[in-house]
């Protein structure tokens, strides 16, 4: 065996502390006769994953960890991790044993005896894998998302929702400035890059079950599905993140029409406070849920910094606001009783500055 490194494995982490020195120790059984080293990249876990990792670093030189703080993303973990390594190959598995480690040297061998191979995926789609113990509803689910991923992008992949593959680590590199890094599907994102199509082999393996801690799978991470899906179809026309900042702002308007509508036509106030405070609502609104999904990455937290976010929002925005206010104050002076009207051109104008300005100051 030879001194170089022949493999790095990157493995993302967010709250698996109890994991840890298990896969430490798989990993050391299943790679003898390999270089390796180990990466974990952790979003400053809360409950201690990344110190769990350093234990086992001090002693054991194989083992790095990145710890990043007010960050989160499994895709930008694993695409941080991968580019941290000057190993030729390099390997994504989860930190939760759901992956079958076994496996690796395999996929190593593969990507060394065939030149033209790109990246060894791990598919539980191919005769000998499986999905282990899946009840129907997350295996409909995934079924879905799985078929969902075939009809918008052409990947040819049995199991492109999979999290386990290895991948020359030249070829990610070159293509690291082209991922999109929204949500879980590191996989589907690295394939649909762009540039030439990539050369893959799937090998099978068993999903395991999760015995430690729990699934990071909610409701927001399959949302961001949609919308990795979105960006490698249509982001180029128009960007993910300003469709979503749109999209909100519909919803937004929404609420300033209705609480315009509540106080100025039920409740009676003059339409310059109903107009003022329905700005209001709707900023507020808006606030919360682009930082909830749009700026999901750079998500601000804690009442502190809501706060500080939430009056740098209005600040920034007030500019707009004025604008709102004014435009549809003046509109309907011109027009009178063309209240909606009005009111819509004013949030049309007010949204345009609110995303420049915030993107950048709020969320920059
Ligand atoms: N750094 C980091 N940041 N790691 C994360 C984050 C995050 O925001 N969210 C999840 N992880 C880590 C978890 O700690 C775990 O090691 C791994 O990513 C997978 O997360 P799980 O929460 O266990 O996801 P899952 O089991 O539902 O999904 C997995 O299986 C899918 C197959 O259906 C993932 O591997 C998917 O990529 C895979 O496709
Ligand atoms: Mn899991």
């Amino acid at each position: 065996m030879s001194d170089l490194l022949d493999l790095a494995i990157v493995i993302p982490t967010f709250n698996e502390k109890a994991n840890v020195p298990v896969l430490v120790a798989r990993l050391d059984q299943a790679l003898t006769g390999i270089n390796w080293e180990a990466i974990f990249v952790d979003d400053d876990s809360p409950d201690g994953t990344a110190e769990a990792a350093r234990e086992i670093a001090r002693i054991d030189r194989r083992v790095r960890v990145i710890q990043r703080i007010g960050r989160r993303g499994l895709a930008t973990a694993c695409i941080e991790g991968m580019c941290a390594t000057a190993a030729p190959a390099v390997a994504v598995i989860d930190g939760d044993l759901q992956h079958d480690e076994t496996i690796l040297p395999d996929m190593l061998a593969a990507l060394r005896s065939d030149a033209a191979l790109d990246i060894v995926v791990g598919s539980r789609f191919v005769e000998g894998g499986g999905t282990g113990d899946w009840d129907r509803d997350r295996l409909s689910k995934s079924a879905l998302a799985t078929r969902l991923s075939q009809r918008v992008l052409d990947v040819g992949l049995t199991d492109p929702m999979s999290g386990f593959f290895m991948v020359r680590t030249d070829v990610v590199r070159a293509r690291a400035p082209h991922l999109a890094g929204i949500g879980f599907k590191i996989l589907l994102d690295i394939m649909t890059a762009g540039g030439r199509p990539l050369r893959f082999r799937e090998l099978p393996y068993v999903f395991r079950v999760r015995t430690e801690g729990e699934s990071k799978l909610d409701h927001v991470v399959a949302l961001e599905y949609l919308i990795a899906l979105y960006d490698r179809r249509f982001g180029r026309l128009v960007p993910v993140r300003f469709a979503m900042f749109s999209a909100i702002g519909v919803i937004g308007v929404g609420i300033h029409m209705g609480v315009l509508a509540l106080l100025h036509l039920v409740a009676g106030a003059s339409f310059l406070i109903g107009q003022i405070a329905a700005t209001g609502a709707a900023m507020t609104f808006n606030f919360f849920l682009n930082n909830a999904l749009t700026y999901r990455d750079r998500r601000l937290r804690g009442a502190r910094q809501l706060l500080d976010g939430w009056v740098s929002f209005c600040v920034v925005c007030s500019v707009g606001a004025v604008a709102n206010v004014g435009v549809a104050a003046f509109l309907y002076d011109f027009h009178y009783g063309a209240w909606a009207a009005s009111a819509l051109a004013g949030v049309l104008v007010g949204a345009v500055w609110n995303y420049a300005l915030s993107s950048r100051f709020v969320w920059g």
